[in-house]
């Protein structure tokens, strides 16, 4: 996949108006948050995670300890320290496709054999369940799914999700539930932590995309099979031995107060879903699956148009982005579109030149 050069973070924040690329909420600044660190001591942390974050993670969700989890730098940390402990060259893993980056590239780079579940935008970006089951092999050791993905927006429902557990249990695989987007579903409950529902379940999730805290790299993976926990800390162990003191400590706080950020990056999402939703039911040169989870969607052309001209326009006349489908592999018609981290104005203003910019583009 390509490397993340064309990222606003890369390529400077001062140089985009209107910045509907970004696949999380607005993110906070300290003073937002009214942290104090000051009677720190920066000393190596405990190597499974500051024990009383943990607790705060396990809190509210069914069936999960602080022991069940396993702190990690951000959601990837999780992913690569899970992929790379668990699987070897001679594996096969099936993995949804198009998906973030991590969920790709490390069974890739550790030479598993892949199965892609490709996700179609004329079955609504949902997984073909009839055709699952029979990519299993004997080899098979992983099946990593992400809901509500990314970047589609798409979620599974709770008897989806039981369909994923069943296949695993059945066949003794593991199941990689990237749940990063967990906590913002649009109009409907968040699942229950895959992880809850299976010892086979692994869940990952991490404070940057909802909570709108990416900078400070704080990720959990959740299980409850104490033997693979230990060889997963041992994988941690091995990269970065524990997490920064610091991220945890700012993890921790903000994490006290996680009813009050839920609530304002909700309320926010509850706005700016209204614009996107009003424009979407009126911008007809592009064709849409309603995003049900999340902060992105990855809406389609539906005309005769110069796919480069119209990011070219997009991005040089209206400095305004989005994350064209080459990101993912896919097909440049296709645009990742993230609603959640600009704010009111930036995206109605965002919307109204990505209209002008497929006008403009047309042939
Ligand atoms: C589905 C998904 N998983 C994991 C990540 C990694 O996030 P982080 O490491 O910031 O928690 C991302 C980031 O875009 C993502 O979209």
């Amino acid at each position: 996949m390509p490397i993340e050069i064309e990222s606003p973070e890369q390529m400077g924040y001062d140089t985009i108006k209107c910045n509907l690329t970004e696949s999380s909420v607005r993110d906070f600044h300290f003073s937002d948050l009214n942290i104090n660190i000051n009677d720190l001591m920066i000393c190596y942390g405990d190597h499974v995670g500051n024990p009383a974050l943990r607790n705060l993670i396990a809190k509210e969700k069914e069936g999960i300890e602080k022991e069940d989890i396993l702190l990690t730098i951000g959601a990837a940390g999780a992913l690569f320290i899970l992929q790379t402990a668990i699987l070897s060259s001679s594996d096969h893993i099936i993995v949804m496709r198009p998906n973030y980056g991590t969920n790709i590239e490390t069974p890739k780079a550790i030479g598993c054999e892949i199965t892609f579940i490709d996700l179609c935008f004329d079955r609504g970006f949902k997984p073909n369940f009839d055709e699952i089951k029979a990519k299993i092999k004997p080899n098979t050791k992983l099946i990593s799914i992400t809901t509500p993905h990314n970047p589609t927006g798409v979620s599974l429902s709770i008897e989806e999700l039981q369909f994923f557990i069943q296949l695993a249990e059945q066949h003794q695989i593991h199941l990689l539930v990237d749940e990063t987007y967990s906590e913002i579903p649009i109009g409907k409950t968040p699942l229950p932590v895959a992880a809850s529902l299976s010892k086979w379940a692994i869940s990952i999730c991490s404070l940057s995309k909802s909570y709108g805290l990416p900078g400070i790299r704080l990720g959990w993976l959740i299980n409850k099979d104490k033997g693979l926990m230990e060889k997963l800390l041992a994988g941690k162990e091995q990269i970065y031995i524990c997490n920064s003191i610091v991220d945890e400590e700012i993890a921790y706080q903000a994490m006290c107060k996680k009813d009050s950020i839920l609530s304002l990056v909700r309320k926010n999402l509850e706005i700016n879903f209204a614009i996107l939703n009003k424009w979407m039911l009126e911008e007809k040169n592009l064709q849409f699956v309603m995003p049900d989870g999340g902060v992105v969607v990855f809406p389609k052309m539906n005309m005769d148009i110069d796919e480069n001209k119209f990011y070219e326009v997009l991005n040089k006349k209206y400095a305004t982005y989005v994350g064209p489908g080459h990101w993912f592999e896919m097909d440049r018609k296709f645009f990742r579109l993230g609603f959640g981290w600009p704010t009111a104005p930036e995206l109605q203003e965002g919307l109204e030149n990505i209209s002008k910019a497929l006008e403009e583009a047309r042939i």
